[in-house]
């Protein structure tokens, strides 16, 4: 597809081809990196490199500053990854938390039995062992001298950050004095023992999850709620760069359920552009569950079953709450987001890949990140870099920057390559230092997306790129704007 034409480039291609395409970019650009790569790997698991930590650490602040800054009705927490076993007994996880897997009798191979359809996908034998289920979370042990196999010792790594929110749902509710509706919201590591990952970033043993619990009563209109934080977070992703044309919502059919949701809604990702069945193509960016009160009353030491049992003989604490206007106690209901830091950066590089090639069949890539999310905001480059005059005077430019934005210095090749190299990895707008700016104390600023060229006076350079940064950064968006159908 034709876009348009600069300075003898063509632009031809938006978006990323495949996921291949950006494990190639990230591992050359010190995005991402195989993990434990000198010792052979180890499967599926990342590393994420200079650039790759910036650009999660945007979308993560994007998303705090989003929910717990702009919103009045979300706190923010940070729980611990190794819970009370208790924890994870009573969240339905040890009971449930579990795959079906089958082995290939033919070439071993081992696969989750929900994902293939009676063929090992390996060597399509339908040789396979019966299902057996697998609990996917990662077990520990506690204490120095816990042996192995010590039932007292055993704890789990958190296969979501959800259950540290709902432990916590008193103590903020009460020191943030708290009345319902209101959220909670966390971001952190989550680790799934999953029996097949892969697909880059896309499914990992060890990944980031954003997840926020939004605790309403137990009347409110929940499939409203859920509809309109698909809606909101349908919106956050195209502000982040993600395509409207690249998303689309899934309705969970109700035997597909995790134990806890009576409606989840996902919102899928074109993470498989290649493939020519449609319906491949698609893979969960994030989910919207309505958790109803299953999560609080199973922590709770008052609450009871339908035969008037204690659902919890061990918690200490009764997670209800007071309604003061109606006076009754009740357990608030929820609804959750539940988005993967990794899945969002996946599908935002993937959907701000871009190449231009000249006539000479010579491709720049372009990586049209938001410049919000952009790693580097501006590179500061001397034309000549054996001129010390320049040299210092850039330098000079890139420290006084960096008080107000995240700026670099680059010497380490001719213009033209330090341009193509900052187009490469995403950053917005590059300085250049020449020697008039000497004379007339002004600098080139150049824009990684017209490649337009303006010159600025040093001393408005840092309220300019700033101007130019907020103004190229979309509006947060607002519930109930999106236009996606399920
Ligand atoms: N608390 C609800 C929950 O954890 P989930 O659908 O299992 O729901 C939420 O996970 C999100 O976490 C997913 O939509 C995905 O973005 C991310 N995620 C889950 N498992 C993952 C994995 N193995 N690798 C990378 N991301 C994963």
């Amino acid at each position: 597809m034709t876009i348009g034409v600069i300075c003898g480039y063509i632009l031809f291609k938006m978006s990323a081809p495949n996921i291949d395409t950006i494990v190639s970019l990230a591992k050359r650009r010190g995005f991402v990196f195989p993990s434990s790569e000198i010792y052979g790997g180890l499967g599926s698991a990342w590393d994420y490199g200079p650039l790759g930590v910036e650009l999660s650490n945007n979308i993560k602040q994007s998303w705090w500053r989003w929910l717990v800054y702009d919103r009045d009705d979300i706190e923010g927490i940070d729980s611990s990854i190794i819970l009370n076993r208790l924890v994870w007994k009573y969240s339905g996880h040890e009971a449930t938390f579990h795959d079906p897997l089958v082995d290939c009798r033919e070439c071993k191979f081992r696969m989750r039995a929900d994902k293939i359809e009676g063929k090992c996908t390996n060597c399509g034998s339908t040789n396979l062992t019966e299902p057996r289920f697998f609990n996917m979370m990662f077990r520990t042990t506690i204490g120095a001298a816990a042996e192995e196999d010590d039932p007292a010792a055993l704890a789990y790594l958190r296969p979501e950050t959800a259950q540290g929110i709902f432990i916590n749902f008193l103590n903020v509710q009460t020191t943030m004095r708290r009345k319902l509706p209101f959220g909670i919201a966390q971001f952190g590591k989550s680790f799934r023992n999953e029996i097949t990952p892969g697909n880059f970033i896309l499914r990992t043993r060890e990944f980031e999850q954003m997840e926020m619990e939004y605790f309403v009563k137990p009347d409110a209109d929940h499939s409203r709620l859920v509809d309109e934080w698909v809606d909101s977070y349908v919106e956050w992703f195209k502000a982040l760069g993600v395509k409207g044309e690249n998303l689309k919502l899934h309705e969970v059919p109700r035997g597909e359920l995790a134990h806890y949701s009576k409606r989840t809604v996902d919102i899928m990702y074109r993470y498989f552009p290649e493939r020519p069945d449609e319906e491949r193509q698609w893979e969960e960016l994030m989910g919207i569950a309505y958790r109803t009160d299953f999560d609080l009353r199973s922590h709770s030491s008052k609450a009871t079953d339908s035969e008037l049992q204690r659902v919890n003989v061990d918690s200490t604490q009764d997670l209800s709450y007071f309604d003061e206007a109606t006076k009754e106690r009740f357990y608030p209901h929820v609804i959750e987001p539940a988005a993967g830091v990794n899945r969002t950066l996946l599908a935002v590089l993937m959907d701000a890949y871009s190449e231009k090639t000249n006539d000479k069949g010579e491709t720049r890539v372009i990586l049209k990140l938001s410049p919000q999310l952009a790693p580097i905001k501006a590179a500061i480059l001397p034309l000549a870099k054996n001129k010390p005059e320049i040299v210092g005077m850039a330098k000079a430019i890139k420290r006084s920057l960096q008080p107000v934005l995240r700026a670099v210095y680059d010497d380490t090749g001719g213009i033209g390559k330090l341009y193509a190299r900052q187009d490469e990895i995403g950053t917005p707008m590059c300085v250049t230092v020449d020697h008039q700016s000497l004379e007339d104390e002004a600098v080139t600023v150049r824009d990684r997306d017209t490649w337009e060229q303006e010159r600025v006076k040093v001393a408005e350079l840092a309220e300019y790129l700033q101007r130019r940064l907020k103004a190229a950064a979309p509006v947060q968006p607002v519930a109930g704007s999106s236009t996606l159908e399920i």
